[in-house]
């Protein structure tokens, strides 16, 4: 069965949308298939797959908005990316916050009840920056959650805040929930940054990836060109097209049937 991942901090500017889009084109370019379910108001991984919003697209806010099930399917469109499939987001996305409705935080998971998910490898939910019902809607909907967080002194706190929301939902709603790794991400080799990592994975052991993700600027090279990191030449692209794959194989995706 194909696995829903949130890929999720509380914080932002951690690196959550660049672990969606290194992994969705990592899997791109071993010619696999991955549908991106932008869950963020900024809408960063839609403007990152070179995607605009045209009048009469679905979006996340439409998923969130009525309590329909297998109405994702009507919202995902194909992407310039190979393989790569997206249901985006903009900015209406953040009236989710103040919407009372009683049934909010299942609605996610009812939009993708029922549809034939069998195409991908996995479908990767792009979280927003909080820990609010937006968040526990996407927890309520995934399999498994990859967390990712910078090495910096707070880290080990927010993993660990954010650990407590993920418990509030394996309680009730989503006992079946797995937090599958957590993601070091922006790693510089400063000092700071090799204690700070020494730290979290005292904290946290085999559940924090063996694969850290290196701060380099053709990450941002490529994300403002909306070009798959896999297909961007300049800088030191190549360290992380490597650190983009080994994370995928440190992660339970399953890349090796036929894709559909
Ligand atoms: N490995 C990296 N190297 C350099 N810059 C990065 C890296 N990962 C993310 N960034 C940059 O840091 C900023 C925040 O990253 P982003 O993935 O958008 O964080 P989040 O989704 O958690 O808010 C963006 O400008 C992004 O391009
Ligand atoms: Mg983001």
């Amino acid at each position: 069965m194909t696995r829903k991942e949130a890929v999720c901090n509380q914080k932002g500017g951690v690196g959550k949308t660049a672990t969606v889009l290194g992994l969705a084109s990592a899997l791109s370019s071993k010619g696999r298939n991955v549908l991106v379910v932008d869950c963020d108001p900024q809408g960063n991984s839609t403007g990152g797959l070179g995607v605009t919003i045209e009048d009469g697209q679905l979006t996340t806010y439409d998923l969130m908005c009525r309590t329909a099930a297998g109405t994702a399917a009507d919202a995902v469109i194909a992407t310039p990316w190979e393989g790569v499939d997206l249901i985006p987001s903009n900015a209406l996305l953040a009236n989710i916050e103040s919407d009372g409705a009683n049934d909010l935080i299942f609605r996610l998971d009812i939009a993708f009840e029922g549809i034939d998910l069998s195409a991908y490898d996995v479908v990767l939910f792009d979280c927003p920056p909080s820990l609010g019902k937006l968040l526990f809607a996407v927890l309520c909907a995934a399999d498994g959650v990859i967390v990712v967080t910078e090495p910096t002194i707070d880290s080990v706190g927010g993993v660990e805040n954010l650990y407590e929301t993920i418990r509030n939902v394996q309680r009730r709603p989503n006992p079946k929930l797995v937090v599958d790794k957590i993601v070091l991400s922006r790693k510089k080799g400063t000092a700071e940054h090799i204690f700070r990592e020494d730290e979290l994975r005292s904290a946290f052991g085999d559940l924090v990836a063996r694969t850290a993700i290196p701060e380099l600027g053709a990450r941002q090279d490529a994300h403002s060109a909306r070009t798959p990191i896999h297909r961007w030449t300049g800088g030191k692209a190549l360290a992380l097209r490597v650190a983009y794959d080994d994370l995928l194989a440190e992660l339970p995706i399953t890349t090796t049937g036929v894709p559909a």
